[in-house]
């Protein structure tokens, strides 16, 4: 494949938690990348800021063990990291102190780049604060850009009064809501598919789907972010962005073009048809479980509780939900949407189930009626496969096997897939907001997630017990089982 990379223009990029777990893990291997490969130029300027006094040399070594351990060693060479790192300081800022911005102003004032990017990798009760401040201090200019993470907020109440907040310190072109699901390649990948290929898109609606399944699940537990996760659960922390972010593309009609506000005003619209969720239907149709502990080969893997080292606790790390899309395209065609921790294994799917055909020729032939199926895996073995039902040679009739027909992306391509953060940093930079939420649509994707909070309050709901290493509560499997449907994917 020929890479076509064009060299932006240099910027300063100020990382606000920047010793943090995000920034030594995704943000900083991502600059590397991006720098080595030609993208990022050498004169951009990178501030790491955190609140603990470090000096030069220290930094040095410490930013240096980092790369060490986030960057595989076949692709950290000496020679690039130092190019990186001649570029890349370390400045102690306490978010509440504004003396500590002024300094930072001063770094930022001599030889300024024209585009300066302020990373918050912080919790989101800072997010205001810290614009803030920023305006205060004199440090937003108007081509400042401002890039927040997700969850934006603890509910839509607090969701509103963060982003209104920033809101006052510079316009809505200026703000990158970060959902680093859509920097993926096969994420990205799902719209091209979709929109440049017209037999799917031909198909892609309630005559000939039957269903869509999307799962996230993931292998390890909460890890050390106990204290956010407990706060959070699965419900904020997964769906409230990136499972509805990944509904949104599946749904979505065809935007006019692939500029930013065509593709969110139509991610926008289906966020807007998504069926309320009321006390009754969150009792049918959602599933909250939680992992307990269990052996695995020998293995005892903790319970969540034990994981976070508490007694008590009814946060979800699992969620399995029937969401309706209720419009003209997707009526009474359901959406399984689940995610959960320490399930079996990790891999993100997306699952279109097409309806069997109208009339089956060879009805007997074959023990279940399999119909087509498409698969788009998103990690971790890129592919996108598709069931066809053909026929098994050889005498003894029309008997119908479904067989996969499967196009291996890492075969195909044979390169690197750059890691989202890549992607979305240097977005940032160019300045495309194609990939990031607009306000709006944070707001609805949090109307809808509190319609779900509210029902489980209301219901005084507990989570469904699952062992740890299993594919989640019984309750998940019955959720499907009531519509005569079954999840695909790691199971099989
Ligand atoms: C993050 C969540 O946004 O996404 C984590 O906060 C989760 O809890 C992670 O583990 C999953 O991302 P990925 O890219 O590993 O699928």
């Amino acid at each position: 494949m020929s890479t076509k990379i064009k060299k932006l223009s240099p910027s300063d990029i100020v990382i606000f938690g920047g010793t943090g777990d995000l920034s030594r893990r995704k943000i900083i291997p991502a600059l590397y990348y991006r720098l080595r490969d030609g993208q990022l130029p050498d004169n951009s300027r990178v501030f790491i800021l955190g609140r603990q006094a470090m000096s030069d040399e220290e930094f040095t070594a410490t930013s240096r063990k980092w790369a060490k351990e986030f960057i595989p060693a076949k692709d950290l060479n000496d020679i690039d990291w130092q190019r990186l790192a001649a570029n890349m300081r370390y400045h102690q800022l306490d978010a509440k102190n504004a003396a500590d911005y002024k300094s930072l102003g001063a770094l930022l004032k001599d030889k300024p780049r024209k585009v300066r990017v302020f990373y918050l990798s912080t919790p989101a009760d800072i997010f205001s604060l810290i614009c803030t401040t920023l305006t205060e201090c004199g440090l937003m200019t108007p081509d400042s850009r401002i890039v927040l993470e997700k969850p934006i907020g603890y509910d839509l109440e607090s969701f509103t009064a963060i982003n209104n907040a920033v809101l006052t310190c510079c316009r809505e072109e200026q703000i990158y809501r970060i959902d680093h699901y859509l920097g993926k390649e096969t994420v990205q990948n799902l719209m091209v598919l979709r929109f440049a290929n017209n037999m799917f898109e031909r198909m892609w609606n309630a005559d000939a789907i039957d269903h869509v399944q999307i799962t996230v699940a993931e292998e390890i537990g909460v890890g050390e972010r106990y204290s956010y996760y407990d706060n959070a659960g699965a419900l904020r922390d997964m769906v409230q962005n990136h499972l509805l972010q990944l509904l949104c593309l599946v749904a979505m009609e065809p935007p006019a073009a692939i500029t930013p506000d065509s593709v969110r005003d139509e991610k926008l619209k289906v966020l807007r048809a998504l069926r309320p969720v009321t006390d009754r239907s969150a009792k049918q149709d959602i599933v909250r479980g939680q992992y307990r502990e269990a052996m695995r080969g020998g293995e005892t893997l903790p319970s969540y509780l034990k994981d976070i080292n508490v007694e008590k606790s009814d946060t979800e790390t699992f969620i399995a939900i029937k969401v309706h899309v209720d419009n003209w395209r997707w009526a009474g065609i359901p959406f399984y949407i689940r995610t959960g921790k320490r399930l079996k294994d990790r891999y993100s799917e997306i699952v279109i189930q097409f309806k069997p055909v109208p009339h089956s020729l060879f009805a007997g032939q074959e023990e279940a009626p399999a119909s087509n199926k498409l698969i788009i895996r998103l990690q971790p073995d890129e592919h996108v496969g598709l069931q066809v039902i053909t026929k098994v040679p050889g005498p003894g009739g029309y008997r119908l096997k479904p067989v996969r027909l499967n196009l291996s992306l890492a075969e195909e391509f044979g390169e690197r897939f750059p890691d989202a953060y890549e992607r979305l940093l240097m977005d940032v930079v160019r300045g495309n907001l194609t990939l990031f939420m607009r306000s709006d649509e944070v707001e609805a994707a949090w109307i809808w997630t509190e319609q779900i909070l509210t029902a489980w309050k209301n219901n005084k709901s507990k989570p469904d017990m699952y062992d740890a290493a299993s594919w989640g509560p019984e309750t998940a499997h019955s959720l499907l089982a009531h519509d005569g449907r079954t999840w695909h994917g790691g199971e099989e």
